[in-house]
């Protein structure tokens, strides 16, 4: 893997604007290619103005949403209508905006049981994967990062051997204060991807960025680390507070 692509924006306007490029221009491209555009979303809340962005025109009309399929990175056990819930954040900005085959809509069974979502969310994985795969390689992944420098449901601590082995995992974790219960995928599926798309603003984020981006490689202090896509690229784009402590070199 190749040194990650970093861009650093004034507004998070313009940030949000070129992530929806990228992922208009994934889309056509997935499509052309193979006939279908892989997606895995983040939640938090940098992402949303994408979000939002890509129920809208130009961009609602340039992705071929017929041939898309959404799925989450990671969720939170909770109902789609509680403000917590990575899926009710994309069916509040985007979905009632654009005609998605519900075939195509993979949303986290959140109410079951973390390991038995975990384990119904494996299957998703490998069947849209095809025969001899456990999960598809996804065409594009958004990604956010905590302050603490996990991504999706990936917190700093300990690689379990469960999280090194499965596609998914259960993890109870407290970050911001949100609810524990969620499920994630794991860096095997991430780093799998053609692109990864990580969007980080605000100053909060900016000893993070540094540590992730420029410290020496410790995977299980900045969990952002352990995304190094085998084949795929990484593209950070981020704000001018987050990017405050990045070296020029
Ligand atoms: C989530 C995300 C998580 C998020 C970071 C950053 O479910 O919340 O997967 O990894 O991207 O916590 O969140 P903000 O974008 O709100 O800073």
């Amino acid at each position: 893997m190749g040194n990650p692509e970093i861009q650093v924006f004034e507004a998070s306007q313009a940030l949000s604007e070129a992530a929806a490029n990228r992922f208009a221009a994934m889309a056509k491209q997935a499509v052309e290619r193979r006939g279908r555009f892989l997606v895995a979303l983040s939640g938090g809340s940098t992402p949303l103005g994408l979000y939002r962005l890509l129920g809208e025109s130009p961009y609602r009309a340039q992705i071929p949403w017929q041939q898309t399929h959404l799925f989450w990175g990671d969720e939170r056990l909770v109902p789609p209508d509680d403000e917590e819930s990575n899926y009710g954040q994309v069916a509040r900005t985007l979905l009632g905006k654009i005609q998605l085959p519900s075939a195509q809509l993979h949303r986290v069974r959140d109410e079951l049981s973390p390991e038995d979502a975990a384990q119904h969310y494996r299957r998703v994985l490998s069947e849209i994967a095809g025969p001899g795969r456990q999960w598809p390689r996804f065409d594009l992944v958004i990604l956010g990062m905590g302050s603490d420098g996990h991504t999706a449901s990936l917190f700093p601590g300990p690689i379990s051997d469960e999280e090194a082995r499965e596609a998914v995992i259960a993890v109870t974790a407290d970050y911001d204060g949100r609810p524990a219960n969620r499920i994630t995928l794991t860096a095997s599926v991430f780093n799998d991807a053609r692109v990864l798309l990580f969007l980080a603003t605000g100053e909060n984020k900016a000893a993070a960025l540094r540590a992730v981006l420029q410290g020496p490689y410790q995977p299980e202090l900045w969990p952002a680390q352990r995304i190094r896509p085998v084949e795929g690229s990484i593209c950070w784009l981020v704000d001018a507070a987050a990017a405050a402590n990045l070296s020029e070199a």
